[in-house]
């Protein structure tokens, strides 16, 4: 931004001196009269339309200079195929006169930018005015089970753009705001207003869903800082008055939300079910239920009454019993198996949901009970399609907790941010290690994870520095979100890395991570990078559903090749400063022919060929220069139903699952579980979604066959026996453990694992704060009389012990929360 800028100001200057000079040649002469002339203005000057049939007027007007009483004649430059405009291309105006022109724009028009131009002549003279049309996706109707072909763009509200400055300072939590800017821990202004006036911004970057920051109402007063991040509720219910309005209404909300949907544009709210707020200063924990007190951890009940846990902060970051129980960074940490605290954040998460949130973004679902969550996702399965992903935070797939990671988001109904693979991503970019680490994350990731293509991917966030921090590299920053968008998983763009903003101060650790944004240039190499990728991802399907197969590597190149059925994608990247590659012995399953580089050059990318290798086609070898990425790729029409993504992996009988792929014909089919087949909800090309059948539960390879009798491949789904009730589950005087063991649980209902004593499937590790007493919190079926009993497993997977009794049993309630404690 900062080279283009400069470039464009010398520009301007350049040309002012070039006028002066011309101007002033003449000595002492008197000026020659004002020559009469005009200019143009339209306003707006960028216009939002979404890819429906849609109308949108611009004024258009003659500003006459000079005495300019002439009439000018007006054409309309630049208008795609599908736009026209009314009055059409050639009209005449007279000077000072205004013209109201309507565009209106068909539902084929593709979802782009586009440069429309007024140009005016009157006489010889010549003057013109630009408006900007950018057209968005099309409105959405409703909401999804399947994410993976969207790009998100994460924004901290505070710190996005003040588009209503009467919520800047707000009397209930005055003292908070900073209108300078200088003190990064107050309030700057950014709000639901801002991210909404910036509807056109996003959607012609491509950006097809927003993940914010907490809206909900925080703290009151400083602890002593201002929550402007958003992670100290005080009421979950509410929105915050700095981002909404003084009354804390959802209005803000629900508006941002609806220009959002209508530009096709989702909508992620980061939600923190872990705690409320900080446990020893500003409010201290307390928490309101929609403006009335409701919890509070100063004078919080006794056990087993506790609506917090009142341990100290995490000291040990891998014992899973602090991690859930402990406190995290002095935020009053809430007792989620309380009926109370477990109703109030179900309440509060539904409230998000009627009011369009489509997806969450789960704040430290590794520090929140991990049983309790899975019923906390199938509360939001239960209420509608929706998308999860949680904020399980680890180094990379070594971290002694990375198999809890994999296990929690194979059956809880979450996906996970993808840490391993950002950070692999950071070292390599910004510290320039080996594109192995990328590789071997991706290959490790997806064999443990069920479905890899569902893990939210990131280079940058909110809580560390940026690239640019690091290493102050626009080609790294342009290579990583390249790669980042090509990859397998849900790319997130963090707000203002298309601007290329960072604040070095303290290595640009939060807050200082957290820059205003000070500009929305749509020009910047960044800007039109994510556009084309995300634009491809709506494309070509290997993006969203395909495999992750690496063709070529080394310390600095990486090619990487995205493949579902016969769609592919080929990306190539050099990392190097100065050295350039030959690229020989590289195989794709692009099928023979010459491909250009989808980028267009806009990373110096360019054309390969490829010969016949019998699927396993050669590339004529090439040479990749230093600073290269080169996109290539094919996406044929599907000649059969081809599925890609089930959303959610797993629910009961009666929710909605989302099926997405391709080739499944507009006429509806059939959906097979197993060999029984039943009607969908909902039949398009592309989506089908179903209300899971009420077959045995159980794991099931789903299945769709075409009107005409075609079958697609098979995706996996697990049929829970019903809805989820969380139930602490404790067993006293369990055997002595070694180091490495632990006492797991298991039981006859598929959420308990089916009797099945793998560390995969038993609930577990349990936790022994007072071994011999082990506890866990699970969740199981409403309703329903379980049987469960306890085995002792060692850490490679070994049963050393197990229960010899008959199995336990225990009836579920219907709703609530429930406890069960036995002997072994
Ligand atoms: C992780 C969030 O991303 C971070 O910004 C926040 O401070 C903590 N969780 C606590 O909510
Ligand atoms: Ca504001």
């Amino acid at each position: 931004m900062r080279v283009d800028r400069v470039l464009g100001i010398g520009r301007f200057t350049a040309f002012l001196l070039f006028l002066s000079a011309g101007c002033g040649g003449g000595g002492s002469s008197p000026p020659p009269p004002p020559v009469p002339s005009f200019s143009l203005s339209a306003s707006p000057s960028s216009l939002l339309v979404a890819q429906t049939t849609m109308s949108i007027p611009v004024t258009l007007t003659v500003n006459p200079m000079n005495g300019f009483a002439s009439s000018v004649d007006v054409t309309i430059t630049g208008l795609p195929t599908g736009v026209t405009s009314s009055p059409s291309s050639t009209f005449t105006l007279a000077a000072g006169g205004s013209q109201m022109v309507t565009f209106t724009v068909g539902p084929s028009v593709g979802r782009a930018n586009y440069a429309v131009t007024f140009s005016g002549t009157s006489g010889t003279l010549p003057s013109s005015a630009a408006v900007s049309l950018t057209v968005s996706g099309a409105p959405l109707t409703a909401t999804t089970g399947n994410f993976k072909q969207q790009v998100i763009y994460q924004i901290v509200t505070d710190r996005f753009f003040d588009g209503d400055p009467t919520n800047n300072d707000p009397p209930q939590s005055k003292g908070l705001f900073d209108a300078t800017k200088t003190n990064w821990q107050m309030y700057w202004g950014g709000d639901l207003a801002g991210i909404q006036q910036k509807m056109a911004y996003l959607a012609g970057m491509g950006i097809t869903a927003i993940w914010i920051s907490p809206p909900v109402d925080n703290i009151n007063v400083g602890a002593p800082n201002a929550p402007f991040h958003g992670y100290w509720a005080r009421d979950m219910k509410r929105i915050e008055e700095h981002f909404g309005d003084v009354n804390n209404t959802w209005a803000a909300f629900d508006s941002m939300v609806a220009a959002a949907h209508q530009n096709g544009i989702r909508v992620i709210v980061d939600f923190a079910p872990n705690h409320s707020n900080p446990d020893n200063a500003g409010e201290m924990g307390a928490l309101l239920d929609t403006g009335q007190p409701f919890a509070s951890y100063l004078s919080d009940p006794a056990p087993p009454n506790n609506l917090f846990h009142h341990n100290p902060n995490i000291a040990n970051y891998n014992d899973p019993y602090q991690l859930q129980y402990y406190t995290l960074l002095n935020l009053a940490d809430l007792n989620q198996d309380n009926a109370s605290i477990d109703k109030y954040l179900k309440d509060a998460l539904l409230q998000f949901q009627s009011h369009g949130a489509d997806a969450f973004r789960i704040d430290a679902v590794k520090h929140t009970t991990w049983g309790w969550e899975y019923s906390f996702a199938n509360v939001a399965f239960s209420a509608g399609p929706t998308f999860l992903f949680g904020e399980w935070a680890q180094g990379s797939t070594s971290d002694p907790l990375y198999f809890d990671s994999h296990k929690f988001a194979n059956h809880s109904g979450f996906s996970l941010l993808d840490f391993p693979l950002s950070n692999a991503m950071r070292n390599v970019f910004a510290y320039d290690h080996n594109f192995s680490e990328i590789d071997n994350t991706i290959t490790a990731e997806n064999t443990d994870f069920a479905s890899p293509n569902d893990l939210v991917t990131f280079v940058d966030s909110h809580d560390i520095p940026r690239l640019l921090n690091v290493n102050n590299n626009l080609n790294r920053l342009h290579e990583a979100l390249a790669l980042l968008l090509a990859c397998r998983g849900i790319p997130v763009v963090l707000y203002g890395d298309e601007q290329y903003l960072h604040n070095d101060t303290n290595g640009g650790n939060d807050p200082y991570n957290r820059v205003f944004m000070s500009a929305f240039d749509t020009q910047t190499t960044a800007y039109r990078l994510i556009d084309q990728m995300a634009q491809l991802r709506q494309t070509n399907p290997a993006l969203a559903y395909g495999t992750s197969q690496q063709r070529w590597i080394n310390s600095d190149v990486y090619i990487l090749e995205r493949q579902f059925f016969g769609d592919v994608v080929l990306i190539a990247v050099n990392k190097s400063e100065t050295t350039s590659y030959p690229i020989t012995g590289l195989f794709t399953a692009l099928t023979p022919g010459n491909y250009v580089d989808y980028l267009n050059g806009l990373l110096g990318g360019f054309g390969i060929a490829v010969t016949n290798g019998n699927g396993n086609n050669p590339v004529t070898p090439f040479s990749l220069p230093p600073h290269t990425v080169a996109v290539w790729q094919s996406a044929p029409a599907a000649t059969a139903p081809q599925i890609g993504s089930i959303g959610p992996l797993l629910g009961q009988s009666g929710i909605t699952a989302t099926i997405a792929g391709q080739g499944f014909r507009a006429i509806a089919g059939k959906v097979m579980f197993g060999s029984t087949s039943f009607a969908a909800s909902s039949w398009s090309d592309t989506t089908v979604t179903f209300l899971v059948p009420g077959v045995t539960p159980g794991s099931y390879n789903v299945q769709l066959t075409t009107n005409s009798g075609a079958a697609s491949n098979t995706v996996p789904f697990t049929v829970l026996t019903g809805p989820l009730i969380p139930v602490t589950f404790t067993v006293n005087s369990a055997p002595a453990t070694l180091p490495g063991e632990a006492i797991f649980l298991t039981g006859n209902v598929v959420e308990l694992g089916g009797n099945k004593t793998t560390l995969d499937a038993a609930v577990g590790p349990m936790l022994a704060p007072n071994a011999p007493t082990w506890f866990i919190d699970a969740s199981v079926p409403a309703g329903i009389t379980i049987q469960f009993l306890f085995a002792k497993i060692a850490a490679n997977g070994t049963v050393t012990a197990t229960e010899n009794s008959l199995p336990h049993t225990y009836t579920v309630p219907l709703s609530g929360v429930g406890s069960v404690t036995v002997n072994w």
